[in-house]
C-alpha cells in the first residue's frame, strides 16, 4: 500500500511518499481502506515541530481524520463488519465521559500513526458508522474540527434556541459551528477578514457578519448586533483574539478555549469575573459527542463544507493550500476512488 510519513518535522517538504504491506487485523481489530481524509490547523503544526506535544514520532503517518471501508475484521469484533463505511476518532481511547489522563496518547496523526495511508488497522473502539447521507470525502472532515464544534456548542452549559453564538474566522471548526449552531436554532455572528467569505457564512446562515480586518474593534459590533452581547463563543482565536472574545460574551455566558491562530494580546481575568464566564478548555471530545452529532448530522442532512480536494499524489498541496487560509470549511485528500 502507498502512504506517507514524516520522518522529521521540518516543514511540508518532508512529508515523504512510501510503500508498505498492508497490516493485517489482530483480536479485536479492524482493517479499513481509506477512501479520504482532511486537514487541520494542528496538522501543519505538527508538519513544522510546532505540535504542542514537541516534535512528533519520527516517522509518523500524518493526519488525525480520515474515512473509509471496512475490509476486514480480527476475532472478537462485535462493532463493525466488512463493507461498513467509517470514520476514525481522533482519540483512539477516548469513548465518553471526561477526559482521561491518558486519552490525548492516543490522539492520531500526532502522538500515534495517523490515516494517510491506503489503509489502517484501527481498535474496533476506535472507529463510528458515517452517516448514510455523506460521502467518504464528507465524512472525513468530522473527527477533529466537527466534533470540536461540537462539543464547545453541546458540551457546556444547554444553549437554547435563540441564543446568541460567535465563531471567529471561517476554517474547518467555525463553519462546523455555523451549521451546528444553525440546525439547533442558535443565531450566528461570523467573523472573516474577507467580505467574499462572509457572504458565504451569510448563505450557510449566520445572522450577522463582521469583518474583523476592517473593523479592528469587532467586539463591540457583536455587542451592538446581539444587544449585549453572546452567551458563547467558539474561540479558535487565543491569546490574540481572547480579550475581545470575553468583551463580546454576556453575562453568564461561556467561551470554548479551542485555538490559537494568534499571539500576543493580554487578558484581564477580573472581567470574565465579574461578567460571572465559563471559560472551558476544549480538546476535540469523545466517541459519544461524535456519536450525538453524527445524529444531528443525520436528522439535519448537514453537508459538511469542503472548499477543496486533492488527489493522494498532491497530499504537499492541500497542506500548502490550508496553509494559505483561502479555504473556507476543510481541505481534503482524496485517497482511492
Ligand atoms: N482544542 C482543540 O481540540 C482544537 C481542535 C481543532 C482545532 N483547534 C485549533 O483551532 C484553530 C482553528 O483550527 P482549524 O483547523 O479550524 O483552522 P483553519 O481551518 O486552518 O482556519 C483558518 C482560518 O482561521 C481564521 N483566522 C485566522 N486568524 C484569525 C484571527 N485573528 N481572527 C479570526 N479568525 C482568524 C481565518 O479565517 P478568515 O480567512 O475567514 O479570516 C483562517 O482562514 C487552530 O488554532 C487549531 O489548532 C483546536
Amino acid at each position: 500500500m502507498r502512504l506517507y510519513r514524516l520522518p522529521q518535522a521540518t516543514g511540508i517538504d518532508s512529508l515523504t511518499q512510501a510503500e508498505a504491506d498492508i497490516p493485517q487485523p489482530g483480536r479485536g481489530q479492524v482493517l479499513v481502506r481509506m477512501h479520504a481524509a482532511s486537514l487541520n490547523y494542528r496538522d501543519l503544526m505538527i508538519v513544522n515541530g510546532r505540535a504542542a506535544r514537541g516534535a512528533p514520532p519520527a516517522n509518523l503517518i500524518p493526519l488525525s481524520d480520515g474515512a473509509g471501508e471496512v475490509v476486514s475484521v480480527g476475532p472478537e469484533v462485535s462493532r463493525v463488519k466488512p463493507g461498513d463505511r467509517v470514520a476514525g476518532c481522533f482519540m483512539q481511547s477516548w469513548i465518553g465521559g471526561p477526559i482521561g489522563p491518558d486519552d490525548a496518547a492516543s490522539s492520531m496523526g500526532g502522538a500515534i500513526d495517523g490515516v494517510l495511508a491506503e489503509y489502517r488497522v484501527f481498535d474496533q473502539n476506535g472507529l463510528i458508522p458515517l452517516p448514510a447521507h455523506l460521502s467518504y470525502e464528507q465524512g472525513a472532515t468530522l473527527p477533529c474540527a466537527g466534533v470540536t464544534a461540537w462539543n464547545a456548542l453541546f458540551g457546556g452549559q444547554t444553549l437554547y434556541p435563540g441564543d446568541g453564538v460567535l465563531v471567529l474566522g471561517t476554517g474547518g471548526v467555525s463553519v462546523f459551528a455555523l451549521q451546528l449552531a444553525v440546525a439547533a436554532g442558535l443565531t450566528v455572528v461570523a467573523t472573516s477578514s474577507s467580505d467574499d467569505k462572509l457572504e458565504r457564512m451569510r448563505r450557510l446562515g449566520a445572522t450577522h457578519l463582521v469583518n474583523y480586518r476592517q473593523h479592528p474593534e469587532w467586539q463591540d459590533q457583536v455587542v451592538t448586533l446581539t444587544g449585549g452581547g453572546v452567551a458563547r463563543v467558539v474561540e479558535v482565536g487565543g491569546p490574540g483574539t481572547l480579550a475581545r472574545s470575553i468583551a463580546a460574551t454576556r453575562q453568564g455566558g461561556e467561551i470554548g478555549m479551542i485555538g490559537a491562530l494568534t499571539t500576543g494580546g493580554e487578558i484581564n481575568p477580573v472581567t470574565a469575573m465579574r461578567k460571572g464566564l465559563i471559560m472551558r478548555g476544549i480538546y476535540v471530545g469523545s466517541r459519544q459527542m461524535f456519536e450525538a452529532m453524527n445524529r444531528a448530522i443525520t436528522a439535519h442532512r448537514i453537508e459538511p463544507v469542503i472548499d477543496r480536494v486533492f488527489p493522494f499524489e498532491h497530499a504537499a498541496e492541500a497542506y500548502r493550500h490550508q496553509t494559505g487560509q483561502t479555504h473556507l470549511g476543510k481541505v481534503v485528500i482524496r485517497i482511492a476512488g
